[in-house]
């Protein structure tokens, strides 16, 4: 399995891994703001964007292995690796399974828990819808809670934009993303055993991974920090990209251990 990817700037390698049901065009505005600081590898997940699904079980162990091998052909040894929503699960699944990779870790509008019975239920049903009617059902149950009040309010070419990724998900892909998701494992322990220095960002109108959440996985982590993104819901990197590329750019000098280059 090859991850089509896209990539911009040099330097520190940074893997941004997209949130359900969108692909690597969701992370436009960070390949634009962020390639003066490092360099951006946004692969389309597995089923997704330019990514065939093939034929492996459901599982974000089988996604996050993807990333690694990915790693291994752009001849990149450790990395930080971040990610949305999904993303971020399938980061927490790396940082478990590859923990040797990573040089840094962001969890962006995620959450640790796993599902209780009642989401997993749903996540099938919602499986089995998208697969005999499409990703009508998507745009109807998932996509009005995946952008914050502010950008329902007032910005409608963001909410459009958010809405044609939605509607271009492959139903299969999306279908195998729910039953992985729906199989995921709590992960606190793999969070207090991180080595590696963990970036926690969260929309304060995220209302799928509330900021109660992100504050939780940053009590867990041995070293963490918070970066709460105001006027964004759970897509904060879209509806609010220079906050969340400042948040990156920030953590990424951090931990080249000098001071932001944007101040
Ligand atoms: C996402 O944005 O990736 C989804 O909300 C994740 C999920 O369904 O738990």
């Amino acid at each position: 399995m090859r991850l089509y990817t896209r990539s911009a700037g040099e330097g520190l390698p940074v893997v941004l891994l997209h949130a359900f049901p969108l692909s690597s065009a969701m992370w436009l505005a960070q390949r634009e703001g962020l390639a003066e600081v490092c360099k951006v590898i946004t692969p389309d997940l597995r089923g997704f964007g330019g990514s065939v699904l093939g034929g492996d079980v459901p599982s974000l162990d089988v996604m996050a292995d993807d990333v690694v091998r990915l790693l291994d052909s752009e001849g990149v040894d450790r990395a930080v690796v971040g990610g949305l929503s999904m993303g971020g699960y399938v980061t927490m699944a790396l940082c478990r399974r590859h923990p040797d990779r990573l040089l840094g870790v962001i969890l962006a509008d995620t959450k640790a828990g796993a599902d209780p019975e009642a989401a997993r239920s749903n996540r099938e049903r919602i499986a089995a819808a998208v697969l005999q009617e499409g990703t009508s059902v998507l745009l109807k149950e998932l996509l009005p809670g995946l952008v914050g009040q502010t950008t329902v309010r007032s910005r409608a070419m963001v909410f459009g934009r958010v809405r044609g990724l939605v509607q271009s998900a492959p139903p299969t892909a999306a279908a195998w993303a729910q039953r992985a998701m729906a199989d995921r494992p709590d992960s606190f322990d793999t969070l207090r055993a991180i080595k590696a220095p963990v970036l926690v960002i969260v929309g304060e109108e995220d209302e799928i991974t509330p900021p109660a959440e992100a504050g939780a996985m940053v009590e867990a982590v041995p070293d963490g920090r918070l970066a709460v993104i105001e006027k964004a819901g759970h897509l904060s990197a879209i509806e609010q990209p220079e906050a969340f590329n400042r948040a990156v750019s920030d953590f990424i000098a951090e931990l080249a251990g000098g001071s932001s280059p944007r101040g």
